[in-house]
């Protein structure tokens, strides 16, 4: 009997069924704030690099990232907030595995030395001019399929602004992703003051375009909560 209940308990909590969900979550941001916050020990997610280049993205987002592309087969994935290309450079890799799809990204700043693929285009200047956004829509034309990642300045009046302008061109059953969620005590970097969630809380006010993928989160460490975003 003491065996058949051991059994059923380890198996209770092999499935997380017995952790009670305040403890749950108290797990979850306890490991995401030693997860995030070893970056300053130089450990974990500032010094990962895909095939070499650096890539400033949580590794089980990414595996995310790999499930959305292979389920919504993009023609354009548009990148805000390109750094050493490492994302783009991921996201391109899985293009090319699938046969299909371009990576189209942006950033403020040329940082040098980034990736040479036939998939990736590079544009410089801030994702919200008006130079960028014109050059942008010159690139969506013709594409069915469009998924937009805002990853550059995450500021809340930046990221609210890139929503304005951005969320048009994703197209139904494609995604937004707004990165870097997290920040501002969600749960990591109370010092950070609004940012990303809020520009979202903020959006979600105006639009009623877009599900809020919560099945994306599955692997409960995730940099971008709530920030999986489905167009209707
Ligand atoms: C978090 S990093 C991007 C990381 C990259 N997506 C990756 O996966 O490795 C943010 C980038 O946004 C850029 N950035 C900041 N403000 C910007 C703006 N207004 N427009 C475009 N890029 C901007 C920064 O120069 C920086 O390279």
């Amino acid at each position: 009997m003491e065996q058949l209940i051991a059994k059923i308990k380890h198996y209770l909590s092999f499935a997380g069924l017995i952790v009670l969900p305040a403890k749950k979550q108290n797990i979850i941001d306890e490991f995401h704030k030693l997860y995030y916050d070893s970056y300053l020990i130089g450990g974990t997610w500032t010094s990962n690099k895909f095939l070499g280049v650096a890539t400033q993205k949580c590794p089980l987002d990414l595996f995310v990232y790999q499930e959305i592309l292979y389920e919504t087969k993009p023609d354009l994935i548009i990148e805000a907030g390109t750094a050493n290309g490492g994302g783009a450079l991921y996201l391109a890799s899985i293009c090319d595995l699938m046969g299909h799809g371009e990576v189209l990204t942006i950033d403020i700043t040329d940082l040098g030395n980034l990736p040479v693929h036939k998939r990736i285009s590079y544009l410089f200047g801030s994702s919200t001019s008006e130079e960028i956004i014109k050059k942008v829509e010159e690139r969506i034309q013709g594409k069915n399929r469009v998924m937009v990642i805002l990853d550059s300045d995450h500021s809340k009046n930046h990221v609210l602004q890139e929503l304005r302008l951005y969320h048009r061109y994703v197209t139904s059953g494609c995604y937004l992703i707004v990165e870097d969620t997290n920040v501002n005590s969600h749960p990591v970097r109370p010092e950070h003051g609004p940012g990303p969630a809020e520009a979202l809380s903020e959006f979600f006010d105006e639009n009623s375009d877009f599900i809020v993928d919560r099945e994306r989160e599955k692997a409960y460490l995730t940099f971008n909560p709530g920030g999986y975003l489905r167009k209707k």
